[in-house]
């Protein structure tokens, strides 16, 4: 079997802590399963220190407010992002609707990424929940919509026939361009041409920590002009649960009743909340710097996966981040589909476990528990696996 994650960070502090806890009962599970897990940067397991802060969390009651781990969390997320205040949410998903909720009012439209995770992937609660519409504007390959097509989008508010524009949203970074992180640059000619128009911005940074480790540019700056913005603690920053909110205070007031509304409001939550506050931390200490590891991995990754015949549709250069996507070319008369198929049953049986995307596409992310030797099973895997599924002749 491959990829046994013996010899990763979480492990050798999990060693550590057994070797210094002597008759002690500390026994946390395996930062990964049996398995190169390349799905989701969703599939991360806590590290022991998250694990020690949750059991030792000052809690309160969260809903009246009084939960200080909570409020930490929300305040360090306040901080490192220049917003005056947070909001700690279930989820990306709840981020963003409750981020709706608070900016658009029934019968208002939101402006997005036509395959943005709003419009595909959030169950159309932006519909369902906030009686909004959505206006999708394609993304090119940076991840990135024409400010021009953003003008074009926005109604016209006198035009009774016309539902009114309340909101743009960006996703950054941006899955569907295989994560490409949006510039500080971009993000400030957005909102200048929604502010142009009194509309508001908010920036879907389900994955935002990797916008910001891969161009180098703070948190604060790459967000100075958007009002809101959700990021999620349980991908790349390993954490269990959870997300922030963030925006001004009138804001986080209108998303915390809103997130009431939607069964959100929890209670002695900084049970959940520590592990985000161990995550945000400065330096080797939090899992913010950590990230630029993953982004390393993806890039061989990608070096690898384009290096094989019968793997097309891949530009290495392009992965910045920690996102992989990539075809396989399928034997002549055979359907894409069919080809998909084959390789990922036979990558699977070798231990490796990515996932099908959009496009006919496989997606693979590097992230917290995969380390440089586990890229290199993989890619390994990856060969035999297209030679195995007759899609790459076989090697003597
Ligand atoms: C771009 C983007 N936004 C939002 C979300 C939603 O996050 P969650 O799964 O925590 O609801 C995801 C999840 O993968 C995502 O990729």
């Amino acid at each position: 079997m491959l990829g046994r994650y013996t010899t990763g960070p979480a492990e050798r502090e999990i060693s550590r802590l057994r070797r210094n806890t002597p008759g002690s009962r500390v026994a946390y599970p395996r930062a990964m399963p049996d398995h190169i897990d390349l799905r989701s940067d969703t599939v991360t397991r806590p590290t022991p220190e998250m694990r020690r802060a949750m059991a030792e969390a000052e809690v309160g009651d969260d809903v009246f407010g009084d939960d200080p781990t909570v409020n930490a969390l929300q305040e360090r997320a306040a901080e490192l992002t220049g917003k005056q205040a947070g909001l700690f949410v279930a989820s990306g998903t709840m981020g963003n609707l409750v981020a709706h909720m608070a900016h658009v009012p029934r019968g208002g439209e939101i402006i997005a990424a036509a395959e943005s995770h709003l419009i595909l992937d959030e169950a159309g609660g932006h519909a369902v929940v906030s009686g909004a519409t959505a206006w999708p504007v394609p993304a090119g390959s940076d991840g990135s919509m024409d400010l021009d097509d953003i003008r074009a989008a926005i109604r016209d508010p006198g035009d009774p026939h016309q539902p009114i524009t309340s909101l743009v949203m960006l996703e950054n970074t941006h899955s569907m361009s295989m994560g490409q992180p949006l510039s500080a640059a971009y993000t400030s000619a957005v909102a200048a041409v929604a502010h142009e128009h009194g509309i508001a911005l908010h920036v879907d940074g389900a994955r935002f920590f990797n916008a910001v480790v891969a161009l180098g540019t703070p948190a604060h700056e790459l967000l100075a002009d958007a009002d809101s913005a959700t990021f999620c603690l349980s991908k790349g920053l390993a954490c269990p649960v959870g997300s922030v909110v963030v925006g001004s205070k009138d804001f986080i007031w209108r998303a915390r009743r809103a997130r009431k509304l939607v069964g959100g409001g929890m209670r002695q939550v900084g049970v959940l909340a520590a592990a985000g506050l161990v995550a945000l931390r400065d330096g080797p200490a939090g899992m913010i710097e950590r990230l630029a590891e993953d982004h390393v991995n993806a890039r061989r990754l990608a070096e690898g996966l384009a290096g094989l015949p019968g793997i097309t549709g891949l530009d290495p250069a392009r992965v910045v981040t920690n996102y992989v996507l990539f075809s396989v070319r399928p034997r002549p008369g055979q359907a894409p589909l069919d080809a998909r198929t084959a390789f990922l049953a036979e990558w699977r049986a070798r231990g490796v476990d990515p996932i099908e995307y959009s496009h006919g596409q496989v997606r693979a992310l590097t992230h917290y528990g995969i380390e440089a030797s586990h890229v290199e099973q993989a890619l390994v895997a990856a060969g035999q696996a297209l030679e195995a599924a007759g899609l790459a002749p076989i090697r003597a």
